[in-house]
């Protein structure tokens, strides 16, 4: 079988070099698309591929209808609203994601960006400290209880919410040391900065509104590493107009990117190209569980982190 390994943006070399060792060792054909500029490139390259990995490589339809062998779609990574889910079912092309291997990357993330905001950018006037402060965590899963372990030995105060956990569910996390809540209001009440932690889905687009993001305190910090469409920017900018000292940091660039810098220059700060999962153990971690499934998948049908439907 060929694999395709597509990745806009790279993985590390070693990553790169022991994915392709599992890919062959279990005698399937390995290429690689790196840092492709044009959909062209990715268009060409799944040709005769029957299976793909891929970051946040955008699989479509016509990626897929290009690729006529294609078997199965890995995403090295937790998020997968990057493929096409309904057309993969009707095209039985098995998606999966690798779940929970980049979390600690992101999860250190989150903290690195707090403080960096808190410090003012580092721009040496007299910024704040997290200590004693209180983390609401929006969603709790393998990033969220990540970043709630790290936040605790900050001596940090974490809430957490789940729009999906049940109640019960939640006060089992009680081990992650976080205060559970019971609705995204209390959330926001409770807490001073917020950390969005959960998947892209039609039911999670524009869930960050005003309304959620006035019950905040006037100094709060949002901190987005999950994905940009989570979050409503007109009203964000509205809270960030009428509130001068509420912050935004950002892994996500945000559509508006121009009217937060140009507005808020020392109280909005966005990665210039999404870094949370861009570490060299994150790289291994989610690369080889996808070649590992891969492998797993075409040696004996393994859809053990299939995410979409079967025909
Ligand atoms: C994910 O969903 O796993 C993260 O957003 C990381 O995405 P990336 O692999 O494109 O860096």
């Amino acid at each position: 079988m060929k694999v395709l390994l597509a990745t806009g943006k790279p993985f590390a070399k070693q990553a790169v070099e022991e994915i392709q060792q599992i890919i062959e060792s279990a005698g399937h054909q390995f290429e690689m698309l790196e840092s492709y500029t044009e959909k062209s490139q990715l268009l060409a390259a799944v040709n005769d591929a029957n299976a793909l990995i891929v970051r946040s490589d955008v699989v479509d339809r016509e990626v897929m209808k290009a690729a006529p062998n294609l078997k199965v779609v890995v995403r090295a990574g937790a998020g997968y609203d990057n493929v096409d889910l309904d057309t993969a079912t009707v095209r039985d092309i098995c998606v999966m994601n690798t779940p929970g291997q980049n979390a600690n990357a992101v999860a250190e993330m989150v903290l690195g960006m707090l403080i960096y905001i808190q410090r003012n950018l580092f721009d040496g006037s007299v910024g704040r400290e997290i200590s004693g402060k209180r983390l609401g965590l929006y969603a709790f899963g393998n990033v969220a209880k990540m970043v709630a372990k790290i936040a605790r030995g900050f001596s940090m105060t974490v809430n957490a919410y789940s729009p999906t956990l049940s109640h019960d569910d939640l006060r089992k996390e009680g081990e992650y040391g976080v205060v559970t809540v019971y609705s995204n209001k209390e959330l926001f009440e409770k807490s001073d900065f917020i950390s969005l932690h959960m998947p892209l889905f039609p039911e999670t687009r524009n869930c960050v509104n005003y309304d959620l993001l006035s019950l905040m305190p006037h100094d709060g910090v949002l901190i987005n590493t999950a994905r940009k469409e989570l979050v409503v920017e007109e009203d964000l900018l509205r809270i960030m107009d009428e509130r001068p000292l509420f912050r935004y940091i950002t892994d996500m660039k945000p559509e508006r990117h121009d009217a937060f810098q140009a507005r808020f220059p020392k109280r909005y700060f966005t990665t210039p190209k999404k870094s949370g999962a861009q570490t060299t153990e994150a790289n291994i971690n989610a690369g080889l569980a996808a070649a590992g499934q891969i492998v797993s998948f075409f040696r004996n049908g393994d859809e053990r982190f299939r995410v979409n439907n079967k025909l």
